[in-house]
């Protein structure tokens, strides 16, 4: 009988978008406590965009003899299950695989991924939007839980990239903390992120109680930190000077699928964004990774095989 194969986004040279190639490899059965997922689309992220530009091979963290897999956000149907899954064969499902050193992403037909890392999608929320919303309102939802819970009398944080995928649920997300949001952005920008229900600025600032960096600004946000403050940072190969005093930490994002599960019930309800720039073709994700390569992007671009 001929083995069962599926098509995967892979770079084996990593040297930019154009060393992005489409290779078949055989369909595995999932094992104890995973699931097989028949991919319905996988946003591109900015780390797809680091991984295929070759940042953490440079780094000694990826040691694959053949290729590396790209994507880690995914939504799609769940076409197997090994021993120990309660989930049901066809549940619709979201969620992202972390992990740099892997010849498999969710960039691809199908997916072997722990049960625990996705999170059921309501039927109010179509799987290509579904897609756009594991990776970045997980890391959002971890994040503030690094921030904590804004003290009484100093709840000022800025967000920056705040109408970026990932700064956009941390600004919802860190009101409920308490927190006294403003939404660092473009001009163009402001709509959406005053839609968010916080405040909006242009620039950084100085003396912000706590400043929550996903726009990976880096040094100049940490000056805007107040003495004593609070910081985020995004970036968890970047060491950052520790100064005056601020408390600095950095996100490293891991999959929780109980977490997305709330998270996703929030996009069901509207309160939070699941944004789609575009949706274009697995075979053609060297042109959607180019395209968020060129910045200014709004909203996921999303793969379908
Ligand atoms: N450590 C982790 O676990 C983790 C997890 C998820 C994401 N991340 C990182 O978090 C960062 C954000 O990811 P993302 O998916 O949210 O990216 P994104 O959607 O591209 O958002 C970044 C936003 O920041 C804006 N921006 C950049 N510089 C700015 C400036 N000087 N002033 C105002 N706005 C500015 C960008 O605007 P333009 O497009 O106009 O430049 C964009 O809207 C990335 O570095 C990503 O790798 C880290």
């Amino acid at each position: 009988m001929n083995q069962v194969t599926s098509r995967r986004a892979v770079v084996r040279v990593p040297s930019g978008p154009g060393s992005i190639e489409t290779v078949d490899a055989p369909v595995a059965e999932p094992g104890p406590a995973e699931i097989r997922v028949k991919i319905a689309a996988a946003a591109v992220n900015p780390v797809d965009l680091a991984v295929t530009a070759g940042v953490f091979h440079r780094l000694g963290m990826v040691h694959q003899p053949h290729w590396t897999g790209l994507g880690w956000d995914f939504a799609g149907t769940v076409e197997a299950a090994g021993p120990g899954v309660e989930l049901p064969v066809g549940s619709r499902v979201a969620g992202f695989l972390d992990g740099f050193d892997r010849d498999h992403g969710s960039h691809a037909e199908h997916l072997l991924v722990p049960a625990a890392y996705v999170a059921v999608v309501q039927d109010a929320v179509d799987l290509v939007a579904a897609a756009t919303v594991p990776l970045n309102a997980t890391t959002a939802a971890q994040a503030v839980d690094l921030l904590g819970e804004a003290p009484t009398r100093s709840r000022r944080l800025l967000v920056t990239g705040a109408a970026g995928a990932l700064g956009a649920y941390v600004a919802v997300l860190a009101q409920d903390r308490g927190w006294q949001v403003t939404g660092l952005a473009r001009a163009a920008d402001e709509p959406f992120v005053r839609g968010l229900g916080v405040d909006f600025a242009t620039g950084l600032g100085q003396g912000w109680d706590a400043v929550a960096d996903a726009a990976a600004l880096q040094e100049p946000a940490l000056r805007a930190v107040r003495d004593g403050g609070r910081f985020v940072g995004v970036q968890p190969a970047a060491r950052l000077p520790e100064e005056r005093g601020i408390t600095g930490e950095v996100i490293i994002a891991h999959p929780d699928g109980p977490l997305l599960a709330g998270l996703l019930a929030r996009v069901a309800a509207g309160e939070l964004p699941a944004r789609i720039h575009a949706v274009v073709p697995l075979d053609e994700a060297a042109d959607a990774y180019r395209a968020m390569a060129q910045g200014g992007v709004r909203g996921r671009i999303v793969l379908v095989p």
